[in-house]
């Protein structure tokens, strides 16, 4: 097992394939591969589920969020990805929004053997609604499939004071008669606009159909 270049010794990779180090070591968040090495449980990662995943398999090479970092994750679904962030930021907090009640539901199950990850049932369109509870955020990450990904990024940065952001962006989400790539270009653009210096964009091709990884520092 090798820590991946660029993860702070965070993630792990092995014959090509991905891993976390688990924070709740017996604990399967989807049906994933548990490897015992050295006293260390790894849950391996992957791409084809979570589109973090899939950035780091296409060689992504920004990932902002190191062992003790505050997250806050937009669209965190039944868990699965947030669960490695959980294990990546084992340190720090993960605030999970996620508005649909039943993925919600699945979403507290799956929190619950993770001290450091919060389900907060939300929209992340509001993010004045769940200001109560979340604090100290470095990075946002954003997974939510709807229209205006990336005034939605910049709404929750700006608000929780992040330095770092990372957006899945589905254009299909945006816009289905458009060109992916145009709707790519407009959202970077649209973050360049609202303060954002851009670190990388990668396709996530062959993972996800018609996404694109943006990663973002607060300028
Ligand atoms: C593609 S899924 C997320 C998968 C998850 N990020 C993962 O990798 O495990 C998108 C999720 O975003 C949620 N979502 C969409 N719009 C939202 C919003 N405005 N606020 C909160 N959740 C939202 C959906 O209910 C759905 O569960």
């Amino acid at each position: 097992m090798e820590p991946l270049e660029f993860s702070d010794g965070t993630v792990f990779t092995e014959r090509r394939r991905l891993y976390t180090a688990s924070a709740a070591p017996g604990t399967r968040t989807y049906g994933e591969r548990l490897m015992a090495i050295g006293g260390t449980e790894y849950r391996e990662w992957d791409p084809r589920r979570s589109k973090l995943a899939a950035y780091l398999a296409n060689s992504g090479k920004v990932l902002p969020i190191r062992k003790d970092s505050n997250v806050l994750y937009l669209g965190a679904s039944s868990g699965t990805t947030p669960s490695h962030v959980s294990d990546i930021a084992s340190g720090g907090k993960v605030y999970c929004v996620e508005f649909a009640p039943r993925m919600f539901r699945e979403l507290v199950v799956n929190c619950k053997p993770r001290p450091n990850m919060m389900p907060i049932l939300a929209d992340a369109t509001k993010p004045s609604e769940y200001e109560f509870m979340v604090s100290g955020v470095d990075v946002v990450y954003q997974d939510v499939a709807q229209k205006n990904q990336a005034d939605i990024l910049a709404d929750n940065m700006e608000k929780f004071g992040a330095r770092y952001g990372m957006v899945a962006v589905k254009a299909r989400s945006e816009d289905v008669s458009e060109n992916p790539k145009t709707i790519f270009k407009k959202a970077e653009s649209r973050l360049k606009e609202r303060g954002f210096r851009i670190l990388d964009t990668l396709s996530l091709e062959p993972y996800e159909d018609s996404h694109e990884m943006i990663v973002v520092e607060r300028t």
